[in-house]
């Protein structure tokens, strides 16, 4: 898949403001600070486009971003620990299980797991909301600049054990926002998802 164009749409607070326009979505789910937003701008190729914070918390909105115009990538609030009073928590959290369970048009979930750490009772509890939910998801490892050579791979190990635990067999792809790896794994298993989705065109003289 390549992104042609990527544009920020709208950031929606209520279910009622959920586009209509059938496009296919694909969601952006994990725990506050796991790197959901970094990782919208990292498959964009923008610093900025969607806001990133050190602090938990940053993203209270359902971020629609709409992709060469014909889908939607939506970079979810964070579940659990935030700096904000806790019924406007609660509020978008009711929202964004409600999403993942009911929207229509949602094909797909990418579940961001922080690699530097085995997965917390906390990711195992959305992991759980996304087999309630019954959509094809993916978990990628976030951070993964952070770890060392020898790490990585186990990174990769445990989660695989974790999930196995479950009785899942769900792909683990290793990222990081600053290096960019993991970049072209994540959009070639979005692009099953979200339908049409060129490829980049070749050169006239090729
Ligand atoms: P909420 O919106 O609060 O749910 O957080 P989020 O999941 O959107 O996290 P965000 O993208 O805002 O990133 C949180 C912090 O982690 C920021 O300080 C980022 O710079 C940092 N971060 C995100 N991804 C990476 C990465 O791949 N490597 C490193 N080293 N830092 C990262
Ligand atoms: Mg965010």
């Amino acid at each position: 898949m390549w992104i042609a164009d990527i544009r920020f749409e709208r950031g929606i607070t209520a279910w009622g403001q959920l586009p209509r326009n059938g496009f296919p979505e694909v969601a952006m789910v994990g725990r506050s600070n796991v790197g959901k937003s970094s990782l919208i701008n990292m498959i964009a190729g923008r610093r900025q486009l969607a806001r990133t914070s050190r602090t938990p918390g940053k993203t209270q909105e359902l971020n629609y971003y709409a992709v060469n115009q014909c889908c939607y990538l939506v970079d979810l609030p964070g579940y659990g620990y935030a700096k904000v009073a806790r019924a406007r928590r609660q509020a978008w959290q009711n929202l964004i299980d409600r999403y993942l369970i009911q929207r229509a048009q949602l094909r797909a979930a990418v579940l961001l797991v922080d690699g530097r750490h085995p997965p917390m009772a906390s990711d195992l509890a959305i992991v759980s909301l996304l087999r309630t939910a019954d959509l094809p998801w993916v978990i990628v490892l976030t951070k993964s600049d952070k770890l060392s050579g020898n790490e990585r791979p186990k990174s990769v190990a445990r989660t695989r054990e974790a999930l196995e635990a479950q009785g899942l067999a769900v792909p683990v792809i290793l990222s990081s926002s600053k290096t960019h790896s993991g970049r072209q794994a994540i959009l070639d298993w979005m692009e099953h998802f979200l339908g049409y989705a060129p490829d980049k065109p070749q050169s006239s003289s090729a």
